[in-house]
């Protein structure tokens, strides 16, 4: 989903829901939403790769669609949702998705990862029994340098099987 807004580049203080919780910054209207995420929110799982909406590494949920924060104005996040990583789970109580790329162990360097996990949310969101296509077609913009194509794809699979168990409990 490309996400973009042409509000005036003014100081805030703005206000943001990030990760169910409200949060204000005071920075321009034009600040990429990563940039804050990072440097004001201290949140790190969105990471910075190309800076040039390319790679995937930046990637957050947007109202739960996939969003390239790096090239995101802060202003366009105003009066949505935005979920990071963090927002998923936490070491001691993981989510899913993040349980099954670990236990696939889909990660050489890891610096894809965030968006692989965050754009694997939105899909399995949408179609929770998805297929080698559909995973395929959904992580196609998200790029990872170290080839660990076919572990993600596995870990995918195993996050809807893990997502299925869970909602049956
Ligand atoms: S850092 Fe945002 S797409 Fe690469
Ligand atoms: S694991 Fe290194 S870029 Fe994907």
């Amino acid at each position: 989903m490309s996400v973009s807004a042409s509000a005036p580049s003014v100081s805030g203080p703005l206000t943001l829901t990030v990760n169910g919780s409200t949060r204000t910054v005071d920075v321009t209207r034009d600040t990429p939403l990563l940039y804050v995420l990072r440097n004001d929110f201290e949140l790190n799982g969105p990471k910075y790769g190309c800076g040039l909406g390319q790679c995937g590494a930046c990637t957050v949920l947007l109202d739960g669609g996939p969003a390239r924060s790096c090239v995101v104005p802060v202003a366009a996040a105003i009066g949505r949702e935005t979920l990071t990583l963090e927002g998923l789970g936490t070491p001691d109580a993981l989510h899913p998705i993040q349980r099954a790329f670990i236990d696939e162990q889909a990660a050489q360097c890891g610096y894809c990862l965030n968006g692989m996990i965050m754009s694997t949310k939105a899909l399995l969101d949408r179609n929770p029994e998805p297929d080698d296509n559909d995973i395929r077609d959904a992580l196609r913009f998200n790029l990872c340098r170290c080839g660990t194509h076919i572990e993600i794809m596995k870990a995918v699979h195993r996050a809807a099987e893990y997502l299925k168990r869970e909602q049956k409990r």
